[in-house]
């Protein structure tokens, strides 16, 4: 049916005009457009009208009061580009405009099976002319440099010309907010106009930014069907194409082409995006849909979940899946911003989210797309070793905790620079998709390397201290909790690093001792170091409450006073907008999962009633207030049995950012959480882990579903997951062995197969 792939809402309140925004950015990897209005909204209206590259950025310069040694003296910055959203339609000198005339009706909405946003309208001018429109708009997942728009324009009760004008915008500047530290406080202008060229049927505008003279071209073109006067203009920093056509009845069908281009991937960016444009324009707007939609098919064929008796969740998860495909970066120069292309919040810098929270679902579901990620981190990988020496080590690399193009652009070290368990974390997902593709050749050519790298950061910053290996000054996944010492989760995770890079040498030690050695040259890895990392991870300290029987989040965080939620008003959450960073920290407060997302990730360092305990005391004193945390409750409350909190907590991550209740969707999506929706079924509800040499399932179906079903990849072999009320089947298609364990049962599968079993109980 139709409608589940649709997501609508047709508000004009200005608060929603600019959630939507975001909601309905047309994104490809590449680009990126907000869903603004080609007309605008009138002048009172606020709007952040946005365009960007992803990974196309601006070095600016980061002022601090008081500065302190190797902190980062400048950051990258995403640029709002060049703006082409901008077509006006003119009857009798009226504007059309959906806040002036009469709106007879409005449908609006982002259609996920064809992968374009629409606008349809009929409309009656202030002089009575009536018009009904229909504008799609799409980001091309094939020919990644376009982002067009179509309008079909219908003359109801009248047969004069209409006046179209189309134009470009060099004109732009970045959002800025003073007082939210998620947005960018400084820094607007960054983008100037070179050149612009009006001539032959094209426009294009060239600008540069500021400080490091990084080229972006935005080159347009259009088609029309029906007889048009065309004239061009040139104005300050705009470009605009005027169509008058002729008077007649015919259903107007007009397509305005924009290609995008940038000196970072573009030798030539001028002449490339003439040529592209001049191409792609001869494509009727019909068939650049079709193969939207033929890519989209083939991508839902595998990523699509079916969950049966929740339409509304359901088209939540849907819209977090197709978000995500929009914000992947596809070129190993870019990864996932934390808000995709969909807006400038945390100002398109990349974190941990894509390694624990996205690339899970590329892994199982897109497995080009997840290496092409890793890709992009060892791209970095030089960046990450230079970090390391300036924050004084002698060895290893030190991955920056935010960044765009690998330097640390993270002003602020407690939450930043600290959070040295991105390290752990990207190494994890070299591991993780090592084990779930079994490509090999790839750990060889990149994952080794990253892999002895970061597990040589935790010999420089770990000591050994009465037996135990302890790291000491550092900040956890939860922010609310800052420089801490022997962190559970980071240790853990530390652990997982350092345990697979003592695996991996003597693995290539015994299977490729020549490229194991020429490796080593490479970056003078010792064996004696390699004996150093196993010491290290078999002597980790892991802290445990005896009385409590929970793992600590950290040595000091269970003597803290318990902050006073009962006396917190709903209006001080979140607590980083209402409190002081020291308020915070002297209290057991959490912004999001730590402990309670390494018994998630390494599962095995602990035993199950360790596990529940922590669930229960942790969840009361978790506030969520970082989207990154209900996916992980779901995941492990779904583990130990809350199958009525897993739901719960699955709900919130579902709908985040259509309900927007974060109240902060208007500065783009939280892709993190995207990821978490995916990861709350396949891990938590169908109990997935990826293990050695194995993967298992332990299928439980929330009460209010009577079925959900979803595919994913493991090691070549496509596995369908189809659980109902009574049963589960599990069908599996493969060329070669492989083993999966379901409900603790091990299966030994040499060729296509499919077992049936019984569900576990709700509990
Ligand atoms: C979270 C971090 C996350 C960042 C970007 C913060 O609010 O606490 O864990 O990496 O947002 O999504």
């Amino acid at each position: 049916m139709k409608n589940e792939w649709i997501i609508s809402d047709n508000s004009l309140n200005e608060e929603d005009l600019l959630k939507n925004e975001s909601i309905f950015n047309v994104s490809n990897g590449y680009i990126g457009i907000r869903g603004n209005f080609e007309e605008k909204y009138p002048d009172y209206y606020g709007t952040i009208r946005g365009s960007y590259i992803n990974a196309f950025y601006e070095e600016v310069p980061i002022q601090y009061g008081e500065k302190a040694y190797a902190f980062p003296e400048k950051m990258q910055k995403i640029v709002n580009i060049t703006d082409a959203q901008n077509v006006s339609i003119i009857i009798d000198g009226e504007k059309f405009s959906l806040f002036e005339g009469t709106v007879k009706s409005l449908n609006r909405y982002l259609d996920m099976e064809d992968g374009c946003y629409v606008r349809e309208i009929w409309w009656v001018s202030p002089l009575g002319k009536e018009l009904k429109i229909k504008i799609t708009r799409l980001a091309s997942l094939k020919y990644l440099e376009l982002f067009t728009i179509n309008y079909e324009i219908e003359k109801v009760n009248f047969d004069e010309g209409i006046i179209i004008e189309s134009g470009i915008d060099g004109d732009v500047t970045n959002f800025t907010n003073e007082s939210d530290p998620r947005l960018s406080s400084g820094h607007a202008n960054i983008l100037s106009v070179v050149s612009m060229v009006v001539e032959n049927d094209i426009m294009q505008i060239v600008s540069e930014t500021k400080n490091s003279k990084k080229l972006v071209a935005v080159t347009t073109k259009h088609s029309c069907n029906v007889n048009c006067d065309v004239s061009l203009l040139n104005a300050y920093k705009v470009a605009k194409t005027i169509f008058k056509t002729e008077p007649g009845k015919e259903i107007i069908n007009f397509t305005k082409y924009n290609v995008y281009t940038d000196s970072r991937r573009y030798k030539s960016l001028v002449s490339q995006g003439i040529d592209i444009v001049d191409k792609l324009s001869r494509k009727p707007f019909e068939e650049i849909l079709n193969e939207q939609r033929d890519y989209l098919k083939e991508f839902w064929s595998l990523a699509d979940i079916n969950i049966q008796g929740d339409e509304k969740l359901k088209l939540g998860l849907r819209y977090n899946l197709f978000q995500l495909l929009q914000a992947v970066g596809k070129d190993s120069k870019s990864n996932i911003a934390a808000k995709g292309l969909s807006g400038e919040g945390y100002e398109g810098h990349y974190f941990w989210d894509t390694e624990i929270y996205m690339l899970p679902f590329f892994t199982l579901c897109k497995p080009e797309l997840a290496k092409g990620l890793l890709k992009y981190r060892f791209s970095i990988l030089d960046s990450a070793r230079q970090r390391a020496r300036e924050l004084g080590h002698k060895k290893g690399a030190a991955y920056p905790w935010r960044t765009i193009i690998g330097k640390e652009c993270s002003a602020y070290f407690p939450g930043g620079t600290a959070q040295y368990h991105i390290n752990a974390d990207i190494a994890y997902s070299y591991i993780q998709y090592y084990l779930a593709t079994g490509d090999i050749e790839f750990i060889k050519e990149c994952g080794a390397e990253v892999l002895f790298e970061t597990a040589r950061i935790w010999i420089e910053i770990g000591h050994f201290h009465k037996g135990e290996f302890k790291i000491d000054a550092v900040t956890g996944p939860d922010e609310y909790t800052a420089i801490v010492n022997n962190n559970y989760y980071t240790n853990a995770m530390a652990k997982y690093n350092l345990k697979w890079a003592t695996k991996l040498y003597y693995e290539l030690l015994d299977k490729d001792p020549q490229m194991l050695n020429s490796l080593c040259n490479k970056i003078s890895l010792l064996e004696e170091e390699i004996q150093q990392f196993a010491r290290a991870y078999e002597n980790m300290c892991l802290p445990y409450d005896k009385e409590l029987k929970i793992n600590a989040q950290d040595d000091s965080f269970l003597s803290k006073a318990v902050w006073d939620f009962e006396n917190t008003p709903k209006e001080k959450y979140p607590l980083l907008l209402n409190y002081h960073p020291l308020t915070i920290y002297r209290y057991q407060v959490l912004k999001q999962a730590d402990t309670v997302l390494a018994h998630f990730l390494v599962e095995d360092e602990s035993d199950i009633q360790t596990i529940k305990n922590s669930y229960d005391y942790y969840e009361k004193i978790t506030t969520h207030d970082s989207s990154l945390s209900c996916a992980a409750y779901s995941i492990m409350a779904s583990k130990i049995g809350y199958l009525d909190k897993a739901y719960e907590y699955f709900i919130e991550t579902a709908r985040l950012d259509l309900d927007d209740t974060h109240g902060n969707t208007k500065d783009g999506v939280h892709t993190a959480n995207m990821g978490g929706t995916w990861m709350a079924i396949v891990y938590g509800f169908a109990g997935l882990r990826i293990k050695e040499n194995y993967i298992s399932l332990t299928p439980k179906l929330p009460k209010k579903w009577s079925g959900l079903k979803f595919n994913f990849l493991y090691k070549g072999a496509h596995i369908q997951v189809d659980m109902s009320v009574d049963k589960t089947e599990i069908t599996i298609q493969c060329d070669c062995p492989i083993n999966l364990k379901i409900n603790n049962v091990l299966y030994e599968i040499v060729s296509n197969q499919k077992i049936e079993i019984g569900i576990l109980p709700n509990k």
